[in-house]
């Protein structure tokens, strides 16, 4: 016999009540169906490549696929939110789109609210959240900002209170460029290490485990066609594969000029260049540049590819002037098949 239940999801002012359908085990005793694993998709890459653009595009595609998915936007720099037509994130989740929700995550605002947790009187974590005493006990507690993020993040993948379904099944984060990424993405380690007991070393080791869980967790590094770029990324994603032992996607490489032109018809063009003038003069010189700038691309994906041992994902050149997140549809479709490979509704 199938029974519905009601059960409460989550904590504090956001709490909601959801409806769950029991199931007869071979007792006949009803219980919860089988919860699958969350799983977080953690995107990086060195400034200004496609983090956001990238993270928004999985974020879109995997609600589309039917997941109730989350997006943690680090950067609070407003762009996640203008892509959805949205001035800014705020620190609780807010619903996107039908089943996205993007949320911001503020280091200074974890830690206070840390602090606050521990401090019995108000006036102290007041005094300890003045600007240059903040940077102080930052300082004296190296790891405390990249912990906090990380066990709020644990908090939006683990079941709440009542375990019987968690509030999201896929968490994008919006990571930090590569270099904060990579001591984020070190700090469980570092911290299980360093606190082998008590509630801190119990978070530690969850998280650790939650990371290194390769079927849960993926990182997803962002490139560009560009030499430093693709040099940073083959550093990143040695470091992040063979130091951390993490679940490393295929590298996707962003901003590829699409390939208009066969390479007959490239000598052709450059063939004409040679006699033009006039008004075709300038069509001509376009068209050699989206070619050179083709040919350079696939250049520097050659390079990644070999240095990696694996084919990049390209994500097209977009020629938008305001992009936004319906025109990372097609994006989100690839980044699917081959990033998230087995993330089917
Ligand atoms: N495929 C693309 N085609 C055209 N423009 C793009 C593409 N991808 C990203 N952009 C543009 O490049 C800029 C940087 O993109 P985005 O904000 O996603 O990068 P980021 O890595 O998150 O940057 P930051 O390090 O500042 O957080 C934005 O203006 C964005 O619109
Ligand atoms: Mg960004």
């Amino acid at each position: 016999m199938f029974r519905n239940v009601h059960f409460r999801d989550g904590g504090g002012k956001r709490a909601r009540w959801q409806r769950c359908v029991m199931w007869p085990n071979a007792a006949g005793v009803a219980t919860m169906p089988p919860m699958p694993a969350a799983r977080l998709l953690f995107v990086t890459g060195k400034g200004g490549v496609g983090k956001t653009t990238v993270a928004a595009a999985l974020g879109q595609h995997a609600a589309k696929l039917g997941h109730r998915t989350l997006i943690v936007e680090t950067a609070n720099d407003g762009r996640l939110a203008h892509l959805f037509g949205h001035r800014k994130l705020d620190a609780d989740p807010r619903r996107l789109q039908a089943r996205l929700d993007a949320v911001r995550v503020d280091p200074r605002d974890l830690v206070e609210e840390y602090f606050s947790r521990l401090l019995r009187f108000s006036f102290l974590s007041k005094r300890l959240f003045a600007s240059t005493t903040f940077n102080a006990l930052t300082a004296a507690a190296p790891g405390i900002t990249e912990f906090l993020l990380l066990e709020r993040l644990l908090g939006w993948i683990e079941p709440g209170f009542a375990a019987r379904r968690r509030a999201y099944e896929v968490i994008v984060v919006d990571g930090p460029a590569t270099g904060h990424a990579l001591k984020l993405l070190r700090t469980p380690r570092t911290l299980a290490t360093m606190v082998p007991g008590g509630p801190l070393g119990k978070t530690a080791r969850k998280l650790l485990a939650l990371l290194g869980d390769h079927s849960r967790t993926q990182v997803v590094l962002v490139s560009l066609p560009e030499e430093m770029a693709v040099r940073e990324t083959i550093e990143t994603h040695q470091a992040l594969q063979d130091d951390l032992a993490l679940h490393v996607a295929r590298p996707v490489v962003n901003r590829v000029f699409p390939r208009h032109f066969s390479a007959t018809e490239a000598k052709e063009l450059e063939e004409q260049m040679r006699t033009a003038e006039g008004t075709v003069a300038p069509v001509l010189s376009a068209a050699l540049f989206s070619i050179g700038c083709r040919r350079e691309a696939e250049r520097h994906v050659a390079h990644l590819r070999r240095a990696l041992g694996v084919t990049p994902v390209l994500l097209r050149q977009l020629f938008t002037a305001d992009t936004r997140a319906e025109h990372l549809q097609h994006f989100g479709h690839t980044l699917a098949r081959t990033v998230l490979d087995g993330m089917a509704p």
